[in-house]
């Protein structure tokens, strides 16, 4: 349980905030580099940390991301026009290039100097294995660029998805470092899960066992020693998980829930082979919606599955044993409970259980960082070195 307060501390990340501060220290995704596929194309709309931006590629193909309201009286730059180098407002035709500075003030007299004092709010963007990438932050505390190592495998090693959750960010990441949830919601819905069930520890068991502190957060499960097997998940600041591999040779799976506003985020999940091409087996499931991918509507990051349809949950199907909710794919019905949990979920009613210590130590962890920053310290895991930390199965003497 938390008080209201720990509550609020924790869960909004608007500008000012604390957590919204320790957040900006971090490069954060933003879009998919393919969202804005070629240069001079179409802006695009997007809100990061309560933050309404307007993504857009330049004519060189440098991505700039903007506030979205002009400089000038405030109309929306996502209508403007993107042309040599710049998005153009076409309320009054003022234009900005992607460090946000107006290069060009039409409706003012040529000898006019006033654009070059006029200058849009404008985040650095870098892209890395197909995701762009924003820097939120103060400019003189900028960390080294990302280096997951989903961002540097070819493109044929990796897939990647994203979509809208309609809940806050710490009830989606709290959902996805909660092992106890595994055995129940998700049993008989995978293969994956279920060879996990097959060769290694219960998920049971390891909801127990106390995650380990790393200098980047923690490794949930990490003890092992059943029947041989260890495979341990990783929670990585500020919002990343690195989920167990279940066999040697399984695709690494991660999850980002990244805050679009205090009560909505954007989850992004990647499945990657370190060594190789994914094959057609692995695919299969995620383009089916069988795994922790989900199926959004074409063009649009909305879940078919969602809130408004109770995500067509099939009571039948749930009442034959076959999977324990009736709800399809393993990334529907963990987004099913967060979002039922509320926007914001009122942590002042809950009661947590042994089962739940992978959830308070993620609080610990992030209380504690917020009190680092809060004392003018780093939080952790800004080093890239820390992003190239892999799940990994173990397979040892055991007991
Ligand atoms: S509001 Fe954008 S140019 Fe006037
Ligand atoms: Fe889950």
């Amino acid at each position: 349980m938390l008080t209201r307060e720990e509550n609020e501390l924790l869960c909004r990340t608007g500008p000012g905030t604390p957590m919204g501060t320790l957040m900006r220290r971090y490069w954060i995704p933003v879009l998919f580099s393919h969202q804005l596929p070629e240069p001079d194309c179409p802006p695009i709309r997007t809100t990061i940390l309560s933050e309404r931006l307007v993504a857009f590629r330049d004519t060189d193909g440098q991505v700039g991301l903007l506030a979205e309201h002009c400089p000038h009286r405030g109309a929306s730059l996502f209508f403007g026009r993107n042309e040599e180098e710049g998005l153009r407002c076409v309320y009054h035709g003022w234009k900005y290039d992607v460090t946000g500075q107006c290069v060009d003030m039409p409706s003012e007299p040529p000898e006019s100097t006033f654009k070059d004092r006029i200058r849009a709010v404008a985040y650095p963007c870098v892209e890395r294995g197909g995701v762009v990438w924003a820097y939120l932050g103060q400019p003189e505390l900028q960390p080294a660029l990302p280096e997951w190592e989903w961002t540097v495998v070819p493109d044929s090693h990796i897939f990647a998805t994203r979509r809208w959750q309609e809940s806050n960010w710490l009830q989606a990441v709290e959902g996805g470092i909660d092992p106890s949830h595994v055995a129940f919601l998700h049993r008989g819905n995978t293969t994956a899960l279920q060879r996990g069930q097959d060769s290694g520890p219960s998920p049971l068991v390891y909801a127990r066992q106390a995650p380990m502190s790393t200098p980047y957060g923690f490794i949930m499960g990490n003890a092992g020693g059943i029947r041989g097997v260890a495979s341990p998940s990783h929670f990585m600041m500020p919002f990343y998980k690195i989920i167990r591999r279940l066999r040697h040779d399984d695709p690494i799976g991660a999850h980002a829930w990244v805050p679009i506003d205090d009560e909505n985020c954007m989850l992004y999940s990647w499945e990657w082979h370190p060594e190789r091409p994914l094959t057609d087996e692995e695919i299969e499931p995620c383009k089916t919606w069988g795994s922790i991918h989900a199926e959004t509507f074409p063009g649009s990051d909305r879940t078919v599955l969602n809130q408004g349809n109770d995500y067509l949950i099939d009571r039948e199907l749930q009442r034959s044993g076959q999977t324990y909710t009736g709800i399809k794919g393993v990334g529907m019905q963990d987004t099913a409970m967060q979002e039922s949990m509320g926007p914001i979920q009122d942590r002042t009613q809950e009661h947590l259980a042994s089962g739940d210590i992978a959830i308070v130590s993620l609080r610990q962890h992030l209380l504690r960082a917020l009190k680092d920053v809060g004392n003018g310290g780093d939080p952790p895991g800004l080093d890239p070195a820390c992003h190239r930390e892999r799940a990994a199965t173990f397979i040892h003497g055991g007991v």
